[in-house]
């Protein structure tokens, strides 16, 4: 029977779209795991999806101004985009709002009330007098009590990755209002999680995970505590008998990998078959985290999992990454401190980006994404190593074995070194990714690359080409590089799905690369006589010029989001009525901005000198929080030139720029083809 592997990767929130530290950690991890398991013949199932509930939602879509639904409808749909572009191959992206998750939920709550692990409780919790209500978790700030952490959240650290309960918090204050918080007692339900202290440490002590996922699990279980699993809230999943109560969204969210599951099974026509991954003993369940989400995993959802009367699977790996930050600071989008994906994918492919990421994941300890490092692993590794030599070996096989695979026949020691060593590489790079260290994948497949580019610069390939006498040893040459980069497609596949595919192609192969087996590709030979393709450049180089720029767009605020007012449907005058003639009054034209600068000492106001064609005006425009002075350069906008000169910030305007508003967003009407002076009625 075929070995099953169940995958499955933290679920994102759906409050915001994801960045590259979020990939790093949780989700490159998972994809390339997933791939080289199915590669390996294994049947696999990768599950992911959002996370839809809790104070992470409702607190940004109150931040947005949206409601919490139309919040989580966006971002699932923008994050399932993201993992779309970067060639993620989940079997299943599924959501925690969806009907079946809501089901699985209660019921799974129904079965640890049977079993006596929930009991009722009425004790302190944070009150707002200013707001008027509960403020749960992350509408709650304070001190950290494990570290002093003094902006910790309300429910996990940031800074030490503690799970505590709010009303553990050092000063607590609320995050909207920053008002400080008092206590008032509330009736909540509590999950036992005491009652599994012993089996949950019998269970942990038996695994080889890394030695910190064991530390910190280890540290929760010695403290144990009944941990309050409702929350007074309108937006979470409603609790059965508790008409005002939704439950906690650590509660909800890790059933959504099984709700996932069962979702993924209706979908193929088969409802009972996510049974076969999640109920049968003989599955390996493989949950890729960040470390923030160690605590719930390694024990929090297991004592859950294992107070229910269905054997479920409790996970049998738990690879967890520290974080991955930008330039040495987290990602940050208020602050700009991000890099804007769509952007990027308009310059960068989703194989670069994978690439440099695995090259640098944050297995052991944190690590950054850099511009220059991500340069260096474009140009000097993917362009340099492994691009290069198969496109040098490839065009030579044009020129000198008829575009055809020659036999595989060494034709001396340095053939045989050379395929032994590609075997090594191949061996190393296969244990690697069993052991989910990415980086060490990545650095056998350059290390197969660098071995590659030394046997071709030391074999001379193009001098025997020129010695007819030396045809067999040119041949067995150009066979043991086809070989190797056989080998190359193959540890390309997980982390490089599109430029592993060209590759295999370039070879002449047919069948999809995924559609083979690690082992029949490692142990097999291009079959003697095969056509070769044409090789296309695989990783095009990346231009300090173009690094510089991202560089500097770094820290640049973005400009306030733009909400998608809705259409007026009906009119509402804003001004008393006109005579025809009082309009008429207005001298409208067509200016050319020809300077742009920011006033000093305000945020809104930019200083233009604009040319009218008759003469040049200086003009005060409220306009600074959407555009940057040096976009308006060479744009032709419309202003009223007979208005009478004002001060503003001590600078004459000698007339007014016209612009649509909706909100603090502004919009400039532009004049495409008419000159400066024209006139405009
Ligand atoms: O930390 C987070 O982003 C959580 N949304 C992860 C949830 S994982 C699982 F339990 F759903
Ligand atoms: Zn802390």
């Amino acid at each position: 029977m075929t070995a099953k592997v169940l995958i499955t990767s933290a679920l994102p929130y759906a409050n915001g779209p994801l960045h590259f530290g979020h990939i790093a950690g949780a989700y490159l991890p998972g994809d390339c795991y997933a791939r080289f398991e199915r590669l390996r013949g294994k049947e696999v199932l990768y599950l992911c999806g959002s996370d839809e509930h809790g104070v992470a939602i409702t607190l940004s879509a109150e931040l947005a101004g949206r409601s919490s639904k139309d919040h989580v409808d966006l971002f699932h749909k923008i994050n399932q985009e993201i993992f779309s572009q970067l060639q993620f191959s989940f079997d299943h992206y599924s959501r925690t709002t969806w009907p079946g998750h809501y089901t699985a939920t209660q019921e799974f709550f129904k079965v640890l009330q049977k079993n006596g692990y929930i009991e009722e409780k009425t004790e302190d919790h944070l009150y707002s007098e200013k707001e008027n209500r509960f403020l749960a978790d992350r509408y709650v700030v304070g001190t950290c009590p494990k570290c002093g952490y003094e902006e910790a959240r309300g429910d996990e650290c940031q800074k030490c990755a503690s799970s505590y309960e709010a009303i553990d918090l050092k000063q607590p204050r609320s995050k909207l209002t920053n008002s400080p918080l008092i206590l008032r007692p509330s009736t909540h339900l509590y999950l036992r999680f005491d009652l599994f202290k012993e089996q949950l440490k019998e269970w942990i002590l038996s695994k080889k995970w890394k030695e910190n996922v064991v530390r910190f699990a280890m540290g929760y279980i010695d403290d144990l505590k009944p941990r309050a699993i409702t929350r007074d809230s309108e937006w979470g999943i409603p609790v059965p008998g508790y008409p005002n109560k939704v439950f906690y969204v650590w509660f909800d969210a890790p059933i959504g990998y099984i709700s996932a599951a069962k979702e993924w099974a209706e979908k193929i026509g088969e409802p009972k078959r996510w049974e076969e991954f999640w109920l049968d003993p003989e599955t390996k369940l493989v949950e890729f985290i960040g470390k923030d989400n160690i605590p719930f995993h390694a024990v929090f959802f297991p004592a859950m999992l294992m107070g229910q009367d269905l054997p479920y699977k409790l996970p049998d790996e738990l690879p967890a990454n520290e974080f991955y930050m930008l330039e040495g600071r987290q990602f940050s989008k208020s602050d700009g401190w991000t890099i804007d994906l769509q952007e990027f994918f308009k310059c960068y492919s989703a194989d670069q980006i994978r690439y440099a990421i695995a090259a640098n994941a944050p297995e052991t300890s944190d690590s950054d994404f850099s511009w220059k490092d991500f340069q260096m692993r474009c140009n000097a590794e993917l362009l340099g190593k492994l691009g290069n030599f198969v496109h040098r070996v490839l065009t030579f096989s044009h020129q000198h074995a008829e575009g055809k695979v020659p036999a595989l026949t060494p034709y001396d020691g340095a053939d045989r070194d050379f395929l032994e060593k590609i075997d090594t590489h191949v061996e190393v790079a296969s244990y690697q990714y069993e052991q989910f260290h990415l980086r060490k994948a990545c650095q056998a497949l350059m290390d197969l690359c660098q071995t590659a580019n030394a046997y071709f610069d030391t074999k001379k390939p193009w001098k025997l080409a020129k010695d007819p006498e030396q045809k067999e040893e040119l041949l067995a040459s150009i066979a043991c590089c086809l070989h190797c980069i056989k080998a190359i497609a193959l540890l390309s596949a997980p982390l490089m799905p599109d430029s592993s595919q060209k590759i295999w192609n370039f070879l002449g192969n047919q069948l999809p690369l995924t559609q083979e087996t690690w082992d029949a590709i490692k142990k097999s030979q291009l079959p003697a006589g095969q056509l070769l393709t044409k090789p296309e450049v695989l990783f095009r180089k990346v231009e300090d010029a173009e690094i510089l720029e991202q560089i500097e767009k770094l820290g640049r605020k973005p400009k306030e989001e733009v909400k998608p007012e809705a259409a007026l449907t009906s009119y509402e005058p804003l001004k008393k009525p006109i005579a025809f003639d009082q309009f008429g009054d207005i001298d409208l034209r067509v200016a050319l901005v020809l300077e742009a600068e920011r006033v000093p000492k305000s945020k809104k106001l930019l200083k233009l000198i604009v040319d009218l064609g008759f003469e040049k005006r200086t003009i005060v425009s409220g306009i600074a929080l959407t555009y940057e002075p040096e976009k308006l350069i060479g744009k032709k906008v419309v202003i009223v030139a007979n208005l009478a000169p004002a001060k503003i910030m001590g600078i004459e305007s000698q007339g007014m720029i016209l612009a649509a508003a909706g909100g603090p967003h502004l919009e400039l009407p532009e004049i495409q083809q008419l000159p400066p002076g024209s006139s405009v009625s």
